[in-house]
């Protein structure tokens, strides 16, 4: 048993919720989910036993991709209160013990932005913090480069005579880090923040901020919108200098929570994002895990290359950095759904796949409703997606004439939306989210998915995430532990121990519909060594046999 060497910091030890303000708690009834909203429910998040939140974009913004298009990165959106909401927020999470991490998103401002305003005209000294390229002269865009939201990665301006750069939607220019002012211009408003109290950031998309010198065209474009242009824009040589520099004018002067949205970053390269002793970010959200989400027409579960990919990021990390560990978020359909069994064994699969992540060695991220097990939403028609991901694909595909029906197949189980509908609070109406009509639609199954209902049933999947944080919480060796994948090649469990300085806990999730019985060797449980079960007679049952998506914890 081998303890590793890791520093304590405050951020290891935290368990992160992440709000999508939108659709958290709506505190005036327009049918929107706002800051005093969040305020409201601050004593939920603080018995549920998390010490840090964080928001998604909270600012001025147009809403094209809902607030990740930002209009003032110093104000605050208007649906969602004042910025004496937001100082008001800060001091009552701080008051009971919370933190609150924002969301930084650089890479891209929105077109609605002053500094994009000025940009566009022609001779403004902010020209240049954009990327401006004349059109090719048989009238095409600079460059073949697809945007991630669909079509052309670029859009005319006839105000200047000049195509910008988006990788993103339209609407989401690209700023341009290789101009100083503009870098400085953002370290002074990252700066302004955390004067102000706040105590991290997710960095949004900051894989992307550095692009191919020379913007040549993609040497053989296949179906760009099924493949954007990614070799041209991420992760690309040179961008750690970026990084270093962020970093060293911002974050370094602080004690604070770094995590960067990290795709294309490979577990090899990890190193170099979040090394110790390297000064830069804290955590990295990795995207190998995301290719295994089965997006496409929900393949479902693919138990080898889960516990392949986990167990490398794990074991790649240790003694140098830090995982973000998670499951969820507001880009993906929600993880029951996705490799869970809705039907037969929703409250087991999603308990079995909490304790799953939950365990290893990093700092484990909540996505509101998760704690729940919240669903996929029922979609019944095109028109009731909201997201502009969905929207542009919707207008792709019908021009390549694929029929509604293949497009809503594929989108009740893709779709961003899913994990975008209201957060389920109660039976009532609009699950107690709005006592107006809300932005997008509540699941139906708040009737009997809720929190309140929750709260009240020993044997919920909310009561089973309180369990867990405060294990967590009790022992070092779930925080701070070694990790070892045990039953390598068993096809339905995955297990783990975590090891520090004698002590050991042994992970065991039958993550499948089928009842497992096996050998557990050296990591055999100690007799009463059982600490968390989701069923309820567990602490009763033999190690090696495991009933549908059973999972538990021991004490070795
Ligand atoms: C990140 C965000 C996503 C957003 C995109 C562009 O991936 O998580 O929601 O659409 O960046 O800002």
């Amino acid at each position: 048993m081998n303890a590793v060497a890791h520093t304590q910091r405050w951020w290891k030890e935290a368990v992160v919720y992440q709000i999508y303000p939108r659709s958290f708690m709506d505190g005036n009834g327009d049918g929107t989910g706002d800051l005093p909203g969040i305020i409201e429910q601050l004593d939920y998040l603080k018995d549920l036993g998390v010490d840090v939140l964080w928001l998604c974009p909270i600012f001025p913004s147009p809403n094209d991709d809902n607030g990740y298009d930002i209009a003032d990165y110093q104000g605050i959106l208007s649906d969602f209160g004042t910025m004496a909401d937001f100082d008001n927020l800060l001091e009552q999470a701080h008051d009971r013990g919370l933190r609150v991490l924002l969301d930084l998103v650089v890479n891209h401002s929105s077109d609605e932005h002053a500094w994009f305003q000025e940009a566009r005209q022609p001779g403004s000294d902010k020209r240049d913090w954009y990327i401006w390229r004349d059109g090719k002269p048989n009238g095409e865009p600079p460059n073949n480069w697809a945007s991630i939201f669909s079509g052309p990665a670029w859009e005319y301006d006839d105000l200047s005579g000049q195509y910008y750069l988006h990788l993103f939607s339209r609407k989401q220019p690209d700023l341009n880090w290789e101009n100083a002012e503009m870098r400085e211009a953002v370290y002074r408003m990252v700066r302004w923040w955390l004067d102000k109290g706040v105590d991290g950031f997710r960095i949004d998309a900051i894989t992307h901020i550095r692009k191919e010198p020379g913007f040549p065209d993609l040497p053989n474009p296949k179906n760009l919108s099924a493949v954007p242009s990614h070799e041209m824009h991420r992760n690309k040589d040179g961008i750690l200098n970026y990084i270093s520099e962020l970093c060293a004018e911002t974050f370094a002067h602080y004690d604070v929570m770094t995590v960067g949205e990290a795709n294309g970053v490979t577990i090899e390269q990890a190193p170099d994002w979040v090394g110790e002793d390297q000064g830069r970010f804290n955590m990295l959200f990795q995207f190998e895990q995301l290719k295994l989400w089965g997006t496409e027409g929900n393949d479902g579960l693919d138990l080898a290359k889960l516990k392949s990919t986990l167990t490398r990021w794990q074991k790649g990390l240790e003694g140098q950095g830090w995982n973000a560990l998670f499951v969820e978020n507001h880009d993906i359909p929600r993880i029951t759904s996705t490799w869970g069994n809705t039907e037969h064994y929703w409250r087991e699969s999603a308990t079995a796949i909490a304790l799953m992540y939950f365990m290893m060695q990093g700092t484990p991220f909540i996505y509101q409703g998760q704690e729940l097990g919240m669903t996929n939403h029922p979609f019944t028609s095109l028109d009731q997606f909201d997201d502009v991901a969905a929207r542009n694909l919707i207008k792709e595909w019908r021009a390549d004439g694929r029929s509604d029906a293949d497009m809503l197949a594929d989108l009740q189980s893709s779709s961003r939306d899913n994990a975008r509908t209201p957060m389920q609070w109660t039976r009532h109406t609009n699950a107690g989210f709005t006592i107006g009509r809300p932005w997008l639609a509540v699941n139906p199954n708040h009737q009997w998915l809720n929190a309140a209902d929750q709260a009240d049933d020993p044997a919920s999947v909310l009561n089973f995430y309180k369990a867990m944080i405060r294990l967590r919480r009790a022992e070092p060796t779930l925080v701070y532990g070694q990790y070892d994948l045990v039953l390598d090649d068993d096809p339905q469990v995955y297990a783990y121990t975590r090891s520090l300085e004698g002590e050991q806990f042994l992970v065991l999730c039958n993550l499948s519909d089928d009842a497992w019985q096996g050998e557990l060797g050296a990591a055999t449980p100690a007799e009463n060594g059982f600490c968390l079960g989701n069923y309820a007679d567990a602490a009763a049952q033999p190690a090696i046999e495991l009933r549908p998506w059973e999972a538990r914890l021991y004490r070795l």
